[in-house]
């Protein structure tokens, strides 16, 4: 058995998902290391897609700068298919996500596609969400309200910063990292906390679930399948 790093794992999912991007069609992105490499996967078959649908700014300049033509959500219609990344993802293919801040983008762009192609190391796979500090999109002057309403449910929650100052995501916003949280019943905790005031995004993708997982493993990608 061959003992590959993490990175090598990424790459490898980042390659297996080029069988799911279909010629002729425009494919959606996520973010994140897996994702990159991903992308740079990609640019072998840039001539047979007419481009991509991107979840951040990173991605769309990654994109770009390998000469893959990037469309606004808002110009294009359904996607056949999403490829991301993720935090966490349970054996129901409910994912924790947000860890690079753009989890508010990869919702909405995973919601306009068909299926969710998920990408990632064996390291991701839990039997309950919530070891990862879950990632919440917040509106900055609701943050410390949401804060609360996470330490009811048992969750403590912290303001993301960068350079000593509170993160400013693509949109503008806040981010929350809530530690402590055990989260059974995804699709029910997405429901619930997407209701607060002040929550723009809840980094639990249950409504927006994977349809399969390519999972790097020890012994070669493994295929997970969950349903479109
Ligand atoms: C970014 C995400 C990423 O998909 C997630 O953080 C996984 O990233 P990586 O592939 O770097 O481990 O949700 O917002």
């Amino acid at each position: 058995m061959t003992t590959w790093t993490q990175d090598e794992l990424k790459a490898q999912v980042g390659q297996a998902a080029l069988q799911y991007v279909v010629p002729g069609e425009l494919v959606g992105v996520g973010t994140g290391s897996t994702v990159n490499k991903f992308i740079d996967a990609l640019a072998s078959m840039k001539d047979r897609i007419p481009g991509a649908v991107s979840s951040s700014e990173a991605s769309t300049a990654r994109l770009q700068a390998l000469g893959i033509p990037v469309f606004d959500c808002n110009a294009v219609g359904e996607l056949a298919v999403y490829i991301d990344g993720a935090d966490e993802i349970d054996a129901g293919g409910c994912m924790i996500k947000g860890g690079g801040a753009a989890l508010t983008r990869e919702k909405i762009v995973a919601a306009q596609s068909r299926r969710f192609v998920c990408i990632a190391d064996e390291s991701k796979l839990v039997a309950v969400l919530g070891r990862f500090p879950l990632p919440v999109e917040v509106i900055p002057m609701a943050a410390q309200r949401i804060a609360r309403e996470f330490a009811v449910l048992g969750g403590t929650a912290r303001l993301r910063l960068k350079d000593g100052q509170p993160l400013v995501t693509d949109n503008g916003q806040h981010i929350l990292d809530v530690t402590g949280l055990q989260i059974s019943n995804p699709l029910r905790f997405e429901s619930e906390v997407n209701q607060w005031p002040g929550v723009v995004t809840v980094g639990v993708f249950a409504h927006q679930r994977a349809s399969l997982c390519l999972l790097g493993t020890a012994t070669g990608v493994r295929t997970m399948e969950f349903g479109d």
